[in-house]
């Protein structure tokens, strides 16, 4: 290889239902990135099935890494590293990747880094920016995490608040079924809410003031199936009248914001900080993204979003890799999936030496 030739990273990405490989250079460049989304595999659904994902992972991690590949214009004797998602996820999603990174690591003779998909998320807030993100605040919402961070670096986050039961993008999901729209439910939320009146059912902001950093989804979800259908009994309606979606999407669209909002305003407040990183599926909401912005003006916090493409599942993200390679945390051939949910040091515990 030639030693002035840039540094560069294949980043693979399978721990849900999205197949994801980026070529990543040394500097934060992302010089291509690939996703291959089963949306389509899980529609009847209106939630993943652990067992298509994995099987659609294993047809999709060759063509996708080739394609990344490709699109960088690369060859695989110019990889410096190859880092794979290792935790948390489904489990036979995440091994189809480890398995790809492994055997990259194994014949190219390269370093494999491991990593945590929820620090990845974090860490998309800073690709893009010049500015440091760290210290502050991290918040990542999507399909599986509710979660607020203590993030001291890119590899030393610790959780210090979380949901109690649904994640946000779960609500999205779980609300859109309700009210007939197609999964993943989070964008059909957002452009039906985009015609509602945000007020015509008031819905509840569970835990607003709890005075504690965890959150509440699933009164907010019945919130919105009584709301749409009536209660429980014979009068209940078995699907949602289709001129009562714009207003009830607008309706729960506008409570879970308010309640992620104004949770994050209390987390930088109560530790301190002066910034606030924001990612994951449901940072991609437009109102969300809005709303975030005023209230950080408003406090004078200086708010990191992942732009819309890095906020839902991809591998540029995991270039956090190299942050980790920097600092010697490489990963042996013997590494495993931890598909459990986060552990609270889950930055610091990862890829020992
Ligand atoms: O980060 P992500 O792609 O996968 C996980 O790690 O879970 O997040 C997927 C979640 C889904 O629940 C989806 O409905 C939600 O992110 N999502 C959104 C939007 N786009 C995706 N939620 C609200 N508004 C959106 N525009
Ligand atoms: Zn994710």
């Amino acid at each position: 290889m030639n030693p002035s030739a840039p540094r560069l990273l294949l980043a693979i990405e399978s721990s849900c239902d999205e197949t994801a490989a980026a070529v990543v250079r040394e500097d934060r460049t992302v010089l291509s990135s690939i996703i291959a989304s089963q949306h389509e595999l899980h529609l009847d659904w209106g939630g993943v099935v652990p067992e298509i994902a994995s099987r659609a992972h294993v047809r999709r991690i060759l063509p996708v890494i080739s394609a990344a590949l490709q699109q960088a214009d690369c060859t695989t004797d110019q990889l410096t590293a190859v880092a794979v998602t290792t935790e948390p996820g489904l489990v036979g999603s995440l091994l189809v990747g480890l398995t790809a990174a492994k055997t990259i690591a194994l014949t190219l003779n390269i370093p494999l880094i491991t990593v945590n998909h929820v620090e990845a998320h974090i860490y998309a807030c800073s690709m893009g920016h010049d500015t440091p993100i760290y210290p502050g605040i991290g918040f990542v919402v999507s399909g599986g995490h509710t979660n607020l961070y203590d993030c001291r670096s890119a590899s030393d986050c610790r959780l210090i608040g979380g949901t109690t039961d649904d994640a946000a993008g779960e609500a999205f999901d779980k609300a859109a079924r309700i009210l007939g729209l197609p999964y993943p439910g989070g964008p059909s939320i957002q452009q039906a809410a985009a015609t509602g009146n945000p007020d015509r059912f008031r819905m509840p902001r569970p835990l607003l003031h709890s005075g504690k950093l965890d959150f509440s989804f699933s009164g907010l979800k019945t919130a919105v199936l009584y709301a749409a259908r009536g209660v429980p009994g014979p009068n209940q309606l078995s699907s949602t009248p289709p001129e009562l979606v714009p207003d009830l999407a607008a309706g729960f669209q506008a409570a879970a914001i308010e309640v992620m909002v104004e949770k994050c305003r209390q987390a930088v407040r109560l530790l301190k900080y002066s910034r606030l990183c924001v990612g994951g599926g449901v940072a991609a909401n437009g109102p969300f993204r809005q709303a975030l912005s005023t209230m950080c003006r408003k406090e004078r916090i200086e708010l990191f979003i992942a732009p819309p493409e890095l906020c839902t599942d991809n591998a540029a993200m995991a270039a956090v890799a190299w942050e980790l390679l920097a600092a010697g945390r490489t990963a042996s051939l013997d590494a495993d999936v931890l598909p459990g949910l986060v552990r609270p040091d889950f930055g610091r515990s990862r890829n020992k030496k």
